[in-house]
C-alpha cells in the first residue's frame, strides 16, 4: 500500500504543478446577481448552439457513419442527386437565357432623340455648336437642303432602324465598327449621305449601352430540358441490396436511397435535441465551476470570455460545416485562456469545446480533432509558464510546425487527406497566433487578465507609478524593494506564485504616496507629524487611507485585479496598536474596532506572505549584527504567530507546515542582509588588486 501511495503522490504533485492549480481552500469570489444571470444566459447559448444541428439537419448526413445497416426493401429506381447537381452544375453557362430589358430600350431610344434634336439646332444654328459629331461639307449640304418633310421621313427611318436593332438584344461590350455595319444594314434603303450619317448617329447611340437581362425562370427551363433530354442520373436498386452497413460513413448515393425508402428523418428531433442541449449546459456549466476552482477570483468578464470564444468557435464550425479546421479553431483559444487564467483554465476549455462544438465526427475527421486537441493541450501546458512575449512569439511558430508535421506523419496514405490542405492550415493557425500576440495587451486590459508577461511587465522598477513612488516617497520605495526580497523567498519556499507575489509587493503600499511624510519610513528629519497631530483617531484615519487611496491608484493606473488585492489584503483587519493604546490612554471604553484596518484579510498565499513580510521587516531590519539565528527565527515565529492568533490568516489557505517553511525563508533572506552589511576584511595593499 505504502509502495503505491508514493508515486500516486508524486504524480498528483507533478499534476499541480503542470497544472499550477491554486489551494482549493480558496472559496471563489461571489458574483453579483445580475453578472451570475448574463454567464447563465451565455451558457444557455452555448448549448443552444451545440444541440441546433438536431433541429434543422437530417439525421443522416453524407459523410457521417452510418447509424443502422439497411438493405432496399423492393427494387427502385432512385435520382443520383449528387451526379444530376453536377450535372446541373456543368450545364450551367452554357443555358443562361437573356430577355430584352424594356427599360433600358427606352432610355437608349432617347439618346437618339436627344442627338437628333441637337442636330437639328445645329444646322438652324450653325454657331450653337452643340453636338460633337464631326459633319462633311457634303452632309452639312444635305442636311440644309432638308424641308420638314425630309427630316421627318429620315428621323423616322432611324427611329425604326434602331427598333429593330434593339429588338434583337444589344450586349454592352459589341465593338463600334460592329454597331456601324449592322446601322448601315438596316438603312440600306436610304441614300448613301442619308445612310453614312444615319448609321453614325445610329452608332453613337447604341454605342457602350446594353438591354438585355437574365431571366432566371428561364434559365432553369431551359436547364430542366437539356437535363431530360440528356436523361435524368438514376441509381438502381435491386431488393435487398446492401444500401448501408452500420458504422462506414454514408455515401451521397446511398443517402439518395435511403431517403427515398423513407428513412432519413429530416423533422426536428426533440428528444434528441433536448439530449445534446442539456449536455451542452452541463458542459458548459462545468467549464464554469472549474474555471472559478482554479481561480478563485475569477471575474464574470473572464468566465464570459471563455464562453464567448466558445460561441465564436461554435458559429464558425456551423457556418463552415466540413470545412471547419479543429486545429485552427481550438488552438488560439486555448493558448489565450491559458496565458490569461492558467494552464487549467485553458485545458478545461478545451474539453468542453471538445465536447460541444458541431463539427462533423466520423473516421478521419475524429483523428483531425484528437489531434487538434493534442496540439492545444500541450500549446496550453507550455503557455502557462512562459515568461515573456517573445516565449510566446516561439510558441506561435512552433506549434503549427509541430501541427503539420503530427498531421503529415499520422494521417499519412489516407486518401481523404488530399481535401485537407496541411500546410494552408496551419500557415492559417501561425497567422492567428500572431495576431492574437498583438492584441493581447488589449484583451488583456479588457478581460482584466495577468498574464505572466503582463506580471513581469507590471514587476518593471521604470513604470510610471512606480517611478513616482520611488520619486515621492523614497522610504516607502526601499521598504517596498525590502518586502519584495522576503515575500518572494516566502513563496517559493511553498511553492506559491512567484512572479505574483514579486509584483504584488511593489504596489502594496502606493497609496502612502497621498502624504508620504505620515509613514515612519520617510520621516528623515525625525519629526513625526502624528506626535503634532496629537488625535489618535485621525492619525488611525490616515493609516486606513493609505489602503483606500492605494485602491484609487490601482483603478487609475489600471492594476489588475489580483495586483490590486494586495493592496487591502497587506494590512487585512490587522489592529493599530499604537493609536489604539493612545485612545484608550483618554477613553478606555474606545471599541478596538475603530483602530482596526477595515480588510479584507488575506485571501490567498500569495497576499498572506505579503502580510508577514511587511509584519517582520522592520523588525529584522532593527536586529543587531550579532543576533542569532535562532533569536532571528524566533522572533520571526513569534510575529507570525500574532497576526495567527488574531485570525488574520484564516482565510489565505496557508497551513502551519507552510508557516514553517515561510519563517525558514524570512530568516535566510535576513542572513544574506546581514552578510551584506558586514564589510570583508580586506589588507590594504590588496584593496584594488582585483
Ligand atoms: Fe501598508
Ligand atoms: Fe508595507
Amino acid at each position: 500500500m505504502m509502495r503505491w501511495r508514493q508515486p500516486q503522490a508524486r504524480l498528483k504533485a507533478l499534476w499541480r504543478a503542470l497544472l499550477r492549480l491554486q489551494r482549493p481552500q480558496q472559496s471563489p469570489a461571489v458574483w453579483r446577481g445580475r453578472d451570475t444571470v448574463s454567464v447563465a444566459m451565455v451558457c444557455v447559448l452555448v448549448a443552444l448552439l451545440a444541440s441546433w444541428p438536431l433541429l434543422v439537419e437530417p439525421s443522416i448526413r453524407a459523410g457521417m457513419p452510418a447509424p443502422f445497416t439497411a438493405r432496399a426493401p423492393k427494387a427502385a429506381t432512385v435520382v443520383d442527386s449528387t451526379a444530376l447537381e453536377e450535372r446541373r452544375l456543368q450545364l450551367l453557362p452554357r443555358t443562361t437565357v437573356q430577355i430584352v430589358d424594356q427599360r433600358a430600350s427606352l432610355a437608349i431610344q432617347r439618346r437618339l432623340d436627344t442627338s437628333l434634336s441637337q442636330l437639328h439646332d445645329r444646322v438652324d444654328r450653325p454657331a450653337a455648336g452643340l453636338s460633337a459629331m464631326p459633319l462633311t461639307d457634303a452632309e452639312q449640304g444635305w442636311l440644309r437642303s432638308l424641308d420638314a418633310a425630309g427630316w421627318a421621313q429620315w428621323e423616322r427611318d432611324l427611329r425604326q432602324a434602331q427598333l429593330r436593332m434593339l429588338s434583337q438584344g444589344l450586349s454592352g461590350g459589341l465593338a463600334e465598327s460592329q454597331l456601324l455595319t449592322a446601322a448601315t444594314l438596316h438603312l440600306d434603303e436610304l441614300p448613301p449621305i442619308a445612310r453614312g450619317l444615319g448609321a453614325r448617329l445610329l452608332g453613337r447611340s447604341l454605342l457602350g449601352q446594353a438591354n438585355l437581362r437574365v431571366d432566371p425562370s428561364l434559365s432553369q427551363r431551359r436547364i430542366e430540358a437539356l437535363i431530360s433530354q440528356q436523361g435524368i442520373p438514376t441509381i438502381a436498386v435491386r431488393q435487398a441490396d446492401l444500401i448501408t452497413r452500420q458504422g462506414e460513413p454514408v455515401s451521397p448515393q446511398s443517402l439518395d436511397v435511403l431517403d427515398y425508402f423513407g428513412l432519413v428523418n429530416r423533422r426536428p428531433r426533440p428528444l434528441a435535441w433536448f439530449a445534446v442541449f442539456a449536455q451542452g449546459i452541463a458542459a458548459a456549466a462545468v467549464m464554469v465551476l472549474l474555471l472559478r476552482r482554479a481561480r478563485a477570483c475569477l471575474e464574470p468578464r473572464q468566465a464570459l470570455l471563455a464562453l464567448g470564444s466558445l460561441l465564436l468557435v461554435q458559429g464558425a464550425c456551423l457556418w463552415l460545416g466540413p470545412l471547419a479546421s479543429p486545429l485552427v479553431l481550438l488552438v488560439p483559444p486555448t493558448l489565450l485562456l491559458a496565458q490569461g487564467l492558467g494552464t487549467a483554465a485553458g485545458l478545461s476549455w478545451l474539453a468542453v469545446s471538445c465536447l460541444v462544438l458541431p463539427l462533423p465526427y466520423g473516421g478521419l475527421a475524429d483523428l483531425r480533432l484528437f489531434l487538434a486537441a493534442g496540439v492545444a493541450a500541450a500549446g496550453a501546458i507550455a503557455a502557462g509558464r512562459q515568461r515573456s512575449r517573445a516565449e510566446l512569439l516561439q510558441l506561435s511558430v512552433l506549434l503549427p510546425t509541430a501541427a503539420v508535421l503530427l498531421q503529415a506523419g499520422l494521417l499519412q496514405g489516407r486518401s481523404q487527406l488530399a481535401q485537407v490542405d496541411l500546410l494552408g492550415e496551419s500557415l492559417l493557425l501561425a497567422g492567428l497566433l500572431l495576431v492574437g500576440l498583438l492584441l493581447a495587451p488589449l484583451v488583456e486590459q479588457l478581460f482584466g487578465l495577468l498574464t505572466r508577461s503582463r506580471l513581469l511587465e507590471l514587476a518593471d522598477l521604470e513604470r510610471p507609478l512606480l517611478r513616482r513612488l520611488s520619486r515621492e516617497a523614497p522610504g516607502t520605495f526601499e521598504h517596498t524593494l525590502m518586502i519584495a526580497g522576503l515575500a518572494e523567498e516566502g513563496a517559493r519556499a511553498i511553492g506559491a506564485d512567484v512572479d505574483l507575489v514579486r509584483t504584488g509587493s511593489l504596489y502594496h503600499d502606493v497609496g502612502k504616496l497621498h502624504g508620504p511624510a505620515w509613514f515612519i519610513e520617510n520621516q528623515t528629519d525625525g519629526a513625526n507629524p502624528h506626535d503634532t497631530l496629537d488625535d489618535p483617531h485621525a492619525s488611525a484615519a490616515i493609516l486606513q487611507a493609505h489602503v483606500d487611496e492605494g485602491l484609487k491608484l490601482a483603478r487609475r493606473y489600471r492594476l489588475p485585479r489580483p495586483l490590486a488585492d494586495f493592496i487591502p489584503e497587506h494590512q487585512g483587519t490587522l489592529k493599530m496598536g499604537y493609536f489604539l493604546h493612545q485612545a484608550r490612554e483618554r477613553d478606555p471604553a474606545v471599541p478596538e474596532t475603530a483602530f482596526r484596518y477595515r480588510g479584507p484579510r488575506p485571501r490567498s498565499r500569495e497576499t498572506a506572505i505579503l502580510m508577514l513580510a511587511d509584519g517582520c521587516e522592520a523588525a529584522l531590519r532593527s536586529l543587531p549584527p550579532n543576533t542569532s539565528e535562532a533569536e532571528a527565527q524566533a522572533m520571526v515565529r513569534r510575529l507570525i504567530e500574532a497576526r495567527l492568533v488574531d485570525g488574520q490568516l484564516a482565510l489565505s489557505g496557508l497551513g502551519r507546515a507552510e508557516l514553517e517553511l515561510v519563517i525558514r525563508a524570512f530568516v535566510r533572506v535576513w542572513r544574506r542582509m546581514r552578510h551584506r552589511r558586514i564589510p570583508y576584511p580586506i589588507a590594504p595593499r590588496r584593496a584594488f588588486s582585483a
